[in-house]
Parts: structure tokens; C-alpha cells; sequence
């Protein structure tokens, strides 16, 4: 299984944004929703061998964490309007209250904390960082089966986060030369899996 974690250092758990502007009234959510259908969604389907975290903490009081299952996932269009949608009416769902993930509708989760709620559901996986300026993915030998990528948002990766993913083994790897957008990040980091998984 490959799985995607995309860490919104300015998102807000909330459901409280507008459809209408997402970008100015969520903490860059249409970041993090982009994110998400460049790694779950193909043409006409979903991957059903791609788990998505994306870790919401522009509110420190309260991060919290949604999951998507490409295993169980269903109705899942692919426009950034709908898949917001479906993200405000998971917001608007009480997680557990203890930290763990609860299933709030088919293939989607939630838990109240950020990406340390993610670390031991990777304990099995191989650890990524796509960063800037890192070892080049082209040149780099690559799980393509039980592995994790962790990014960025528009702002970049918090500094603890990254430490912490050293610690676990995590090893940097860039997907070209230009600091590009996370969605576009998780894009060719799929399409090498793809390449290296049918070859
Ligand atoms: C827009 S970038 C972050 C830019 C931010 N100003 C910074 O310096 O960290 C968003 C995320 O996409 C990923 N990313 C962007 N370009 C990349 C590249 N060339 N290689 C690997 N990851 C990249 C990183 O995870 C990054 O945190």
C-alpha cells in the first residue's frame, strides 16, 4: 500500500470555510484537497492501493487528522468543490475524543491530533520526505509496496515534524529541481511508482 501524508501547517480542522473561497477562509485546505485527489483519484477511479493522511493544524488548539481509505473509498468526485464538501461534513463530525482514528463514512476517518496519530499506523512502511534540494527519486532505489511520502503545504514541512521523521529513518527525496506545488509533488511521486510497479 502506498500512502501519502500531507501535513496543512495553516489548515484549520474546521468546517466553518466557504465553498465559495476556500483558499482565504480555511488556512489553504484547497492545498491539502489538491493533494488528495492527485494521489487517490485517477481517471474514472480510485486507487485502491493508496491511503491519504492530511493533518490539519493551523488551529493548534486543535489539530486533527483525516484519513482516506483508497481500499474502501467510495463516491469520490474528483472536482476541488465536491472533494471540500466531503471534507466539511467530515469537520463537522466529532472524532473519538481518545485520539484514535474513527470512521465517520466509507474509506474516511477522523482523529483529533496531528501527525503523530499517523506514525504508528507506518510502522511497517518505508519512510519518504519530499523536500527540496534532497536526493533526486529518479537515482534513488524505492519501495514501491508498504511505503509512505510525507509533505509539505505551502509553507513547507514544520521543523519538529521533519526531525521526527528523521528519527523514524525517514529518508529526503526530491522529485526534480524546482520547488513545485505539493500537489504536483505527489503526482510524479505516483507516476514513478507507477512506472517502477509495471516495469
Ligand atoms: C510549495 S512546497 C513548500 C515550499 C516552502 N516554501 C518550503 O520552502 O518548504 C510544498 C511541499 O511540496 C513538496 N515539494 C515541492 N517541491 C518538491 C521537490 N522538488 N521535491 C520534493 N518535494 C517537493 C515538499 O514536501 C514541500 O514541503
Amino acid at each position: 500500500v502506498r500512502h501519502f501524508v500531507v501535513i496543512g501547517q495553516r489548515a484549520r480542522a474546521s468546517p466553518d470555510f466557504l465553498l465559495v473561497d476556500i483558499p482565504s477562509t480555511s488556512g489553504r485546505l484547497d492545498v491539502l484537497i489538491r493533494c488528495l485527489r492527485a494521489a487517490l483519484l485517477v481517471s474514472h477511479g480510485v486507487r485502491r492501493d493508496t491511503v491519504v493522511y492530511l493533518s490539519l493544524l493551523g488551529d493548534p488548539e486543535r489539530p486533527r487528522t483525516l484519513r482516506f481509505d483508497g481500499p474502501a473509498a467510495k463516491y469520490m468526485r474528483p472536482d476541488e468543490r465536491s472533494l471540500a464538501t466531503v471534507v466539511k461534513k467530515v469537520l463537522a463530525t466529532a472524532a473519538d475524543g481518545g485520539g484514535e482514528f474513527r470512521l465517520v463514512r466509507e474509506g474516511i476517518a477522523i482523529a483529533d491530533g496531528g501527525p503523530e496519530r499517523v506514525w504508528n499506523e507506518l510502522a511497517a512502511c518505508a519512510l519518504y520526505l519530499l523536500e527540496e534540494g534532497a536526493p533526486d527519486i529518479r537515482g534513488t532505489s524505492l519501495e514501491t509496496e508498504n511505503v509512505a511520502f510525507v509533505l509539505g503545504d505551502h509553507v513547507g514541512l514544520p521543523g519538529d515534524v521533519r526531525e521526527e521523521l528523521i528519527a523514524r529513518g525517514a529518508r529526503p527525496i526530491s522529485v526534480g529541481p524546482l520547488s513545485l506545488h505539493a500537489e504536483d509533488a505527489v503526482t510524479l511521486v505516483a507516476n514513478e511508482l507507477d512506472r517502477r510497479a509495471s516495469s
